[in-house]
């Protein structure tokens, strides 16, 4: 059966270690595994904005030897014109890969009940678990480990970060802290979700609505924007109900003194971070947006291996 990656749970704790020790190993030599090689093609698909997303896949796949197929969907029959499943029918006779941002999670299933090449969830409404790789990577390199580490995600606790937090946090034995607004908390179906997981692996889930509780002596402070794409309609009402979850200066010092802060990025500058904060000594951004490349390079190699039929 192919091996898709449309949520973060789709892989075993054993497979998301796996997937990290081999991204620090294609990290260190960069050129040096190449299952694409041919060149064989890869699409990737957009039906939202992306730079780190788009850039750290063409360049990752054109790593691994083969050759990325940017599609935005706008340009393409995809989104209304031809059902996702179509779609990858006609795809998977000539590519080795479908990588798909889009809105909702039910057109990246669709997609991969059609096709017998792995597809990849590059963002959804729902989830980012490429995302995920990338900062579990980079906490484990800065942090030297990831069982056992408390991490707290603060202000839009339903949108896809948070909730791929809670999944791939809970898969790597992490201890994840959520603090939203109530109307913005995580569904019930991925907090059960991660809170099994979490009985399995050591890790815990909780949520919280006092940011200042939530940050108390983590190691790993997140956010996110406040305004995700899609919801760019409610962005007054979001500045102001998100307000009290800012990371600020004060905020961040409420967690360990060697706490490190994340972001997926693009970030509102003086929305959910200050600049002090972003920019200073404890935030591991950069790194963290540089590991997209390595987490997504490993990421297709294992999911091209495993489907080797
Ligand atoms: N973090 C992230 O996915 O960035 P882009 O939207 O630029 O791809
Ligand atoms: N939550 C954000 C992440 C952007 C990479 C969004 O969906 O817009």
């Amino acid at each position: 059966m192919t091996r898709h990656f449309l949520r973060d749970d789709d892989i075993s704790a054993a497979e998301q270690a796996e997937i990290l020790d081999l991204a620090l190993d294609m990290k260190r030599d960069r050129f040096a595994v190449r299952p694409l090689e041919g060149p064989q093609t890869v699409a990737v698909i957009f039906d939202k904005s992306s730079t780190r997303t788009r850039v750290s896949f063409a360049v990752g796949i054109a790593d691994l030897g083969g050759s990325p197929l940017i599609i935005a969907t706008a340009s393409s029959q995809l989104g209304g014109k031809e059902t996702a499943s179509d779609t990858a029918r006609v795809l998977e006779r000539q590519v080795a890969a479908i990588v798909w941002r889009t809105y909702g999670q039910a057109g990246l299933e669709e997609m991969a009940r059609g096709t017998t090449v792995p597809v990849v969830n590059a963002l959804s409404d729902d989830f980012h678990p490429c995302q995920l790789l990338a900062d579990l990577l980079t906490i484990r390199e800065h942090r030297g480990a990831l069982a056992g580490q408390s991490v707290a995600f603060l202000g839009d606790g339903a949108c896809n970060m948070a909730q791929s937090y809670l999944l791939a946090g809970a898969t790597a034995g992490m201890h994840v802290r959520i603090a939203s607004p109530a109307e913005f908390s995580p569904s019930d179906a991925v907090v059960a979700d991660a809170t099994a997981i979490a009985a399995q692996t050591g890790g815990s889930i909780t949520l919280y609505r006092d940011p200042a509780e939530a940050v108390a002596g983590v190691d790993v402070v997140v956010t996110d924007t406040w305004v995700s794409m899609g919801k760019e309609d409610e962005k007054a009402a979001r500045l102001t109900q998100f307000g009290a979850y800012q990371v600020d200066a004060a905020l961040l010092a409420l967690a360990k003194p060697d706490a490190h802060f994340l972001h997926c990025l693009p970030a509102d500058r003086g929305f959910e971070v200050t600049a002090d904060v972003i920019d200073g000594a404890q935030s591991i951004i950069w790194d963290e947006a540089e590991n997209r490349l390595h987490a997504q390079k490993a990421l297709l190699a294992w999911l091209l291996a495993k489907n080797v039929s």
